[in-house]
């Protein structure tokens, strides 16, 4: 979907009129502290019920307000809303006039990505961002995994509790089987996900690292050594589990690794160039969600100036424009997103100040 007219009350400190975006790409401009960040996250969390920047949803309501607003109209006319009550505690959905009380039924009508400058940060320091990422990615592309995701949530918990209480040993031994069984039903769908997006990443690196896109490879560490069984992995570490009293092996250890040729790219490549990967990668995602759901994506890219030079945006700007999705782009500063400027003038461009957006004539 595209978003076309998108309201928000009391999130963070944006108070604005409806905003009405492109179908193609906005820009929105504004200096530090303008509530830049703050729409894409509101947007954000319209398409997965949460932020990118905190896990306490009590920051995103406007200081001394009570409740927090974002509804969105698409372009096929599609109404959908989110508010959170804090007074009461209750979260109302709404799609196409039905009210639901789940957040994960949102994700199901929106597909929303984002990079940030601190995503990007986290994406190369740790594991956890890159769980993230592809298992954001397998959510909407195999469909499948969801309910294989939950049942191996529940697996895990039940067999870390027979490690934690020193379990006897027939009862460990009924969970560490279902454990292995649910754990390779996992990596498995995983395996394939990133073989898929390996091929789709393919021509998004032509356009954007064309020099090192035939050097640059995806390795994908199942959480356990490939050349063993988990039963066998777990069988000669048992008692190291039993003393740590959680699972050390399995699909919650899983990562992946970009190289280039056989080094990290995070050892290689400038971080421009790494800032360029991760918006390939990204592309990449959103194409194959948008082939297997038939949603188009929506991308968001917070602080486009931060780590891109001339040239770098000029690449972006060519990937862009291959997307065909809805893009929402922020900079502190016009300059900054000149090279990204459609030359059809199939665009807009907003101005925030104080939480209030504005559109800017061309
Ligand atoms: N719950 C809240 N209520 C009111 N204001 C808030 C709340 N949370 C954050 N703010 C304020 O909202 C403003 C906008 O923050 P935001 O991060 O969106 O700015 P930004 O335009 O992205 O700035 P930068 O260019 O520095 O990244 C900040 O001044 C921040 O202090
Ligand atoms: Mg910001």
């Amino acid at each position: 979907m595209s978003i076309e007219k998108l309201t928000v009350f009391d999130f963070r400190n944006l108070s604005s009129d409806p905003v009405e975006f492109n179908d193609s790409i906005n820009f929105i401009i504004g200096d530090n502290g303008s509530g830049k960040s703050s729409l894409l996250e509101a947007i954000f969390y319209l398409g997965h019920g949460k932020s990118f920047r905190t896990s306490q949803v009590e920051n995103l309501v406007t200081h001394n307000k009570t409740k927090f607003v974002v509804s969105a109209k698409d372009t096929n006319a599609l109404q959908l809303g989110v508010a959170k009550d804090f007074q009461t505690g209750i979260t109302e959905i709404k799609i196409a006039g039905e009210k639901h009380r789940q957040l994960s039924q949102l994700a199901k009508n929106i597909a929303v990505q984002v990079i940030t400058p601190e995503s990007f940060k986290l994406f190369f320091g740790g594991p956890k961002q890159r769980r993230r990422f592809i298992d954001l990615g397998l959510f909407h592309v195999k469909q499948s995994f969801s309910d294989a995701w939950k049942e191996f949530s529940r697996i895990i918990k039940q067999r870390n509790a027979c490690l934690r209480n020193k379990v006897d040993h027939q009862t460990l031994n009924y969970w560490t089987d279902v454990f292995c069984e649910s754990s390779v039903k996992v990596a498995r769908l995983r395996d394939e996900y990133i073989k898929e997006l390996s091929l789709e990443l393919r021509p998004w690196l032509e356009l954007m690292l064309p020099s090192l896109a035939d050097d640059i490879s995806i390795s994908y560490m199942q959480g356990w050594n490939s050349k063993k069984s988990l039963g066998d992995v777990l069988a000669q570490n048992r008692e190291r589990e039993v003393k740590s009293g959680f699972s050390l092996y399995g699909a919650q250890k899983f990562d992946v690794k970009f190289l280039t040729g056989n080094v990290v790219i995070d050892n290689q490549l400038s971080r421009g160039q790494q800032k360029l990967f991760l918006l390939a990668l990204t592309f990449a995602q959103a194409k194959l969600i948008e082939k297997v759901k038939r949603v188009k994506p929506i991308l968001l890219i917070d602080d486009v100036g931060a780590e891109l030079d001339l040239n770098s945006r000029t690449l972006l700007n060519n990937a862009i424009n291959k997307l065909n999705c809805q893009v929402i782009i922020t900079a502190i500063d016009k300059t900054a997103v000149e090279p990204l400027v459609p030359t059809d003038n199939n665009y807009k461009m907003f101005h925030v100040k104080h939480g209030q957006i504005s559109a800017i004539g061309k």
